[in-house]
C-alpha cells in the first residue's frame, strides 16, 4: 500500500481482546474485508484502549494483539489492500490525544453513554480513571490523526464517532492550519448486526462462554452445535418446532443457502426432521466461512513473525500519514517543533 489515492479513507479499530468469534466476523469483519476492495482503509489493534479496562494485569496485551491479527488475515483482510496496525507502535495518537484533552470539556466525556453504563455494569475493576474516562478523547485522536472520512463501526460506538465530530469542529473552531480546517469531520458508518446467537442462546459473547471462535476446527464446531439450545417447545422428536423460535434457525438464515432454509422451515414446523439433523446443516454452513480462514490462517500459525512484520509494515506507514498530520496540528496550535525566530525588527 503505497499509492495515495482519491479514494475515501476509512479507519476503524479493534480492542486487542484476543482471539475473535463468529460475531466479530459477522457484525465487522466480513464488513472490513469487503470495503478494502472500495476504500482506502486503515484497520488497527487498539491495544491502548485494551488498557483502559485491563491496565492491571498486561501480561495478554501483545499475545492478544497477534491473535486479532491472526483472525484479521485469516478472515480476509489483505496486507496489499488496506493498511494493518498496532496502535502502540504509533506515538502519535497519545501526542494528539494529549492536545485533544486540552480542548474536550468534562461535561461532553461524562455524558457519553458508554462510560456511564461500563461503569455502572463492571463492577470487577475500578474504572474511575482518568483514562477510562478520556477513552473517546484516545478514540478520537485515532479518527482525526487519519483524517478518515468514514468509520465503520457498530451501534454502540456511533456516540464516539459523534463525539469526535464535535471535538473535530472544536478544534478547527480555535486554530486553523495554512490551507484551512486541519479535520475533516467523521461520518460513521453503521455497520448492520444481524442477531447472532451464542450457543446457550444469549447473545453471542466471549465473557458469556457461548462462542464459536474463527479458529475453532470443524470438528469443536460440530460439536459446539451438537449442545446448541433449540426451540424450548420442540421437546420430543414428534413436536413440531419454529426455526423463527430457535436459535439454531437464527443460524441457518445468516448463514445457510435460500434451499437449505426451506427444508429447515418445512421439516422443523411438520416434525418432518429431527434437530440433531438440522444442527448438522447448520454446523455444514459455518464449516463452508470457516475452513478458507483456517486454511489463511495456517501459513501464519506456522510462522507468526509473518504477521508481525505485517503489522510492523503496516505500522510504519500509519506512522507517515499520523506524522503529517501531526505537523499540521502543531502548526495550527502555533507549537511546531521548527524554530522561528521572534519577529519584530532586528537590531
Ligand atoms: N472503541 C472501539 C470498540 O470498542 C475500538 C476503537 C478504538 C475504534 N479506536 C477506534 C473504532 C477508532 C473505530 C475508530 O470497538
Ligand atoms: Fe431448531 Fe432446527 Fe430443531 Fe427446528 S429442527 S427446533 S430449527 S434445531
Amino acid at each position: 500500500m503505497t499509492t495515495p489515492s482519491n479514494k475515501k479513507r476509512v479507519l476503524s479499530g479493534m480492542r486487542s481482546t484476543g482471539k475473535l468469534h463468529l460475531g466479530n466476523y459477522v457484525g465487522a469483519l466480513e464488513n472490513w474485508v469487503r470495503m478494502q476492495n472500495q476504500y482506502d482503509c486503515f484497520f488497527f489493534i487498539a491495544d491502548w484502549h485494551a488498557l483502559t479496562t485491563d491496565y492491571a494485569d498486561t501480561s495478554r496485551v501483545k499475545e492478544n494483539s497477534v491473535d486479532v491479527l491472526l483472525d484479521w488475515l485469516a478472515a480476509g483482510l489483505d496486507p496489499e489492500r488496506c493498511v494493518m496496525f498496532i496502535q502502540s507502535h504509533v506515538p502519535a495518537h497519545a501526542e494528539l490525544h494529549l492536545l485533544l484533552s486540552m480542548i474536550t470539556p468534562l461535561g461532553w466525556l461524562e455524558r457519553v453513554p458508554t462510560y456511564k453504563e461500563q461503569k455502572e455494569n463492571i463492577k470487577e475493576k475500578d474504572l474511575g480513571t482518568y483514562g477510562f474516562l478520556g477513552y473517546p478523547v484516545l478514540q478520537s485522536a485515532d479518527i482525526l490523526i487519519y483524517k478518515a472520512d468514514v468509520v465503520p463501526v457498530g451501534e454502540d460506538q456511533v456516540a464516539h464517532v459523534e463525539l469526535t465530530r464535535e471535538i473535530a469542529r472544536r478544534f478547527n473552531g480555535f486554530y486553523s492550519g495554512k490551507r484551512g480546517e486541519v479535520f475533516p469531520e467523521p461520518q460513521s458508518l453503521l455497520t448492520p448486526t444481524p442477531k447472532l446467537p451464542g450457543t446457550d442462546g444469549r447473545k453471542m459473547s466471549k465473557s458469556y462462554g457461548n462462542a464459536i471462535m474463527l479458529s475453532d476446527p470443524e470438528p469443536v464446531v460440530r460439536q459446539k452445535l451438537k449442545t446448541m439450545v433449540t426451540d424450548p417447545a420442540r421437546i420430543r422428536r414428534t413436536d413440531p418446532g419454529n426455526p423463527d423460535l430457535c436459535p439454531v434457525g437464527d443460524l441457518h438464515k445468516i448463514f445457510s443457502s435460500g434451499e437449505t432454509m426451506a427444508k429447515v422451515n418445512e421439516g422443523c414446523r411438520s416434525a418432518g426432521i429431527g434437530c440433531i439433523e438440522c444442527k448438522g446443516w447448520a454446523a455444514d454452513a459455518l464449516v463452508q466461512v470457516l475452513n478458507p480462514m483456517q486454511e489463511r490462517r495456517q501459513k501464519y500459525a506456522d510462522n507468526p513473525r509473518l504477521a508481525w512484520d505485517i503489522l510492523e509494515a503496516g505500522s510504519s506507514r500509519a506512522r507517515d500519514v499520523a506524522g503529517a498530520t501531526m505537523n499540521e496540528v502543531r502548526d495550527a496550535m502555533s507549537i511546531s517543533l521548527d524554530y522561528e525566530p521572534p519577529k519584530g525588527p532586528t537590531k
